[in-house]
């Protein structure tokens, strides 16, 4: 889906499709460089980390393995309630793996610094994350980010991945929602 197909539903395009290939392809660089020779094992998170699994995956020059869990910590809204539910576990055993979390945006950082938490206790080897955007309000939450693509100002963004109430995930590029999607 491209902008002229939900134009009524922005303010603006925060990062075009290019730009965030870019960023994709610089970050890439820099895992490909932190684990050679490793086996890496990419856990994405469901649903946001859709796309951004799906390119980083594809432009690594590494063996990695992928699995995926689908957290909760979001209703419809545009509020993180700070409450976590799995509601998809990972197939795979993480003891002694070099593990790296893909998500799509941390917002008050809350879903990750849990997600880490419960990783780690599963005897992983390493547990780093990875994410595609940053908003503001993360500085709170004290999460140790190895690798970010973009600092965006605080708004509720959409596309490439990210949603409002399961909408707008196939949008090419990311924008700001306009607030009378959310307000009506
Ligand atoms: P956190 O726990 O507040 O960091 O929430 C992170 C999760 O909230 C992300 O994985 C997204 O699913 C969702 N989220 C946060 N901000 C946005 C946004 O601007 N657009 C879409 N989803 C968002």
């Amino acid at each position: 889906m491209e902008y002229q197909d939900i134009a009524d539903d922005l303010t603006s395009v925060l990062l075009t499709e290019q730009q965030i290939h870019e960023k994709i392809a610089e970050l890439s660089r820099r895992i490909e460089a932190d684990y050679a020779g490793e086996r890496l094992l990419l856990v994405g998170v469901l649903r946001g980390a859709v796309m951004v699994m799906a390119d980083l995956a594809r432009e690594l020059k590494l063996p990695i393995e992928m699995d995926w869990m689908a957290v909760s910590s979001y209703g419809s809204g545009t509020q993180s309630s700070g409450v976590v539910r799995i509601l998809k576990d990972l197939d795979s055993d993480l003891q002694g793996r070099k593990v790296l979390i893909v998500e799509d945006i941390i917002d008050s950082g809350l879903t990750l610094s849990w997600l880490r938490a419960n990783l780690e206790s599963r005897g992983a080897a390493s547990v780093e994350i990875c994410a595609l955007l940053r908003k503001p309000d993360a500085a709170k939450v004290a999460v140790d980010v190895r690798y970010i693509g973009f600092e965006i100002p605080n708004a509720f963004v959409v596309g490439y991945g990210l949603d409002y109430a399961e909408k707008y995930r196939n949008f090419r590029d990311i924008g700001v929602l306009a607030p009378h999607v959310y307000e009506s």
